[in-house]
């Protein structure tokens, strides 16, 4: 005996609330199947425990895909005033932080109680904690044989997310069932992450652990990156202010963002470094301009004439004075001693090198911190397989993908969320 129902959603996160509330007060039996103990745990820890829902000013521009027009339809039918007026239907009182970057005032609970009331005016049917042991194809319909029974139902959303935080319970299931209907897969990867470097090069900077600073952050997308991407992106200037949107190349991307960055013990974290890392392939190289704001060498060469200045103090009045000491003793090779050289007392040629150095790091990280502290997965289902309107799948009726499964992955900011509503609200309506 299975439980009958019109559509089965496996993964009551984000996207599969919403994809759920939607069908079920379209009137549809709608039940959601969740392994986990506790609801929507990634919403409960999103924003600092204040989510940031979402972003007023997302747009396509501001997603990752090997197919970045897919998200397109369903970004422009469900907008972020679309999720502002069903927060605020709730009471949810909110506020813009950063960047058009929305949190609620109180906690990113509310989030979640609103999503779980919205399920339930769509009288949606729980299973949780539920294991989905198999998925089959029962003639028309899909056969799922979980922890709590079978259940049947003409209609199958996969929302179970990606694979960033497996300690709350993330795990590649849609992928799995990607593959096992015949849907491929772009490789995933730990994105919106920190990245690593060699334990014995990042030596020295270790000790700089918790130095923040805002930064312009470039990937490297080199051979790769299309012709004259990185002209562009030299003569947008630095300190606009502005992110500069990436530039599709063949495969790969390349991006830059004015950001903050910090340092850690293994490596480089911040907005800077999550927003680039989405973008960072293994092998390539980042390049960070640590004074953004900036002409160095201009400013270096006018203070010198007559200066009685140190060039420690000079940095220090640029960046944290740690920073400025270690700068001056490991990056330069000037020596230990680089700080207390008066500024009138250094060449030139010397000085328009530091300027050089500062405002173009180059570093080739070694790896990310992976999964586990990652915010996000890039990659995922093909959307070159799926329907951009209903996030069907093209060649299984009745199977859709919402969410972070999908090859959709936004940056840092709010834009996650606003794909997860966008796509589950796609779903919802087409089920
Ligand atoms: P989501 O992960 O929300 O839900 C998937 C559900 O499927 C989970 O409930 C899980 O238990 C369940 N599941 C998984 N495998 C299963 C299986 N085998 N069987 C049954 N159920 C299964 N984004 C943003 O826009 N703003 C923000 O502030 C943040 N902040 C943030 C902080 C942190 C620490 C992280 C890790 C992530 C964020 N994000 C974010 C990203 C955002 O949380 C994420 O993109 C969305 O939650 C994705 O929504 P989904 O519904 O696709 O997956």
């Amino acid at each position: 005996m299975s439980s009958r129902f019109d559509v089965a959603v496996i993964g009551a996160g984000a996207a599969g609330m919403m994809a759920a509330a939607v069908a079920g007060q379209r009137g549809l039996r709608v039940v959601l199947v969740d392994h986990a103990a506790r609801l929507a745990e990634k919403i409960r820890i999103s924003g600092g425990g204040r989510c940031n829902f979402t972003n007023i000013g997302a747009t396509p521009a501001n997603f990752l895909s090997q197919n970045p027009h897919f998200c397109r339809s369903a970004l422009a039918a469900y907008t972020p005033r679309d999720f502002i007026d069903l927060v605020e239907k709730h009471g949810i009182r909110w506020h813009e932080k950063h960047r058009g970057q929305l949190f609620c005032d109180e906690s990113s609970e509310s989030i979640i109680a609103m999503l779980k009331r919205e399920c339930d005016e769509g009288g949606v049917a729980w299973r949780m904690p539920c294991s989905v042991h198999e998925i089959a194809r029962d003639g028309d319909a899909f056969l799922l044989r979980t922890s709590q029974g079978n259940i049947s139902a003409r209609q199958l959303v996969m929302a179970s997310g990606g694979m960033a935080i497996p300690q709350l319970g993330a795990t590649d299931f849609a992928l799995g069932i990607a593959r096992q209907f015949g849907l491929k897969v772009v490789e995933p990867r730990p994105a919106l992450v920190p990245l690593t470097f060699d334990a014995q090069a990042w030596q020295p900077f270790a000790a700089l652990s918790g130095v923040a600073l805002e930064v312009i952050v470039k990937n490297d997308a080199g051979s790769a990156a299309p012709a004259g991407a990185a002209a562009t992106a030299a003569a947008a200037g630095a300190g606009s202010g502005k992110r500069r949107n990436p530039r599709a190349g063949a495969g790969r991307q390349q991006a830059e963002f004015l950001e903050d960055l910090l340092f850690t013990h293994r490596g480089l974290s911040g907005p800077a470094i999550l927003q680039i890392s989405s973008f960072w392939d293994p092998g390539e190289a980042i390049h960070v301009d640590l004074a953004p704001h900036q002409d160095l060498e201009r400013d270096l060469l006018a203070a010198k004439s007559g200066s009685r200045q140190q060039l420690g103090t000079v940095l220090a009045g640029l960046w944290p004075k740690r920073l400025a000491d270690r700068w001056l003793a490991n990056i330069d090779g000037m020596g230990e001693d680089a700080g207390a050289l008066r500024l009138a007392d250094v060449p030139d040629k010397a000085l328009r090198r530091l300027a050089g150095q500062i405002h173009c790091w180059t570093l080739l990280p070694d790896g990310t911190a992976g999964y586990k502290k990652a915010e996000v997965m890039r990659g995922g289902v093909d959307t070159r397989g799926l329907n951009q309107k209903t996030m069907e799948a093209a060649t299984v009726p009745g199977l859709y993908f919402v969410g972070e499964a999908v090859d959709v992955t936004g940056w840092l900011g709010g834009y996650n969320f606003q794909w997860a509503w966008a796509s589950g609200v796609a779903c919802g309506r087409a089920l």
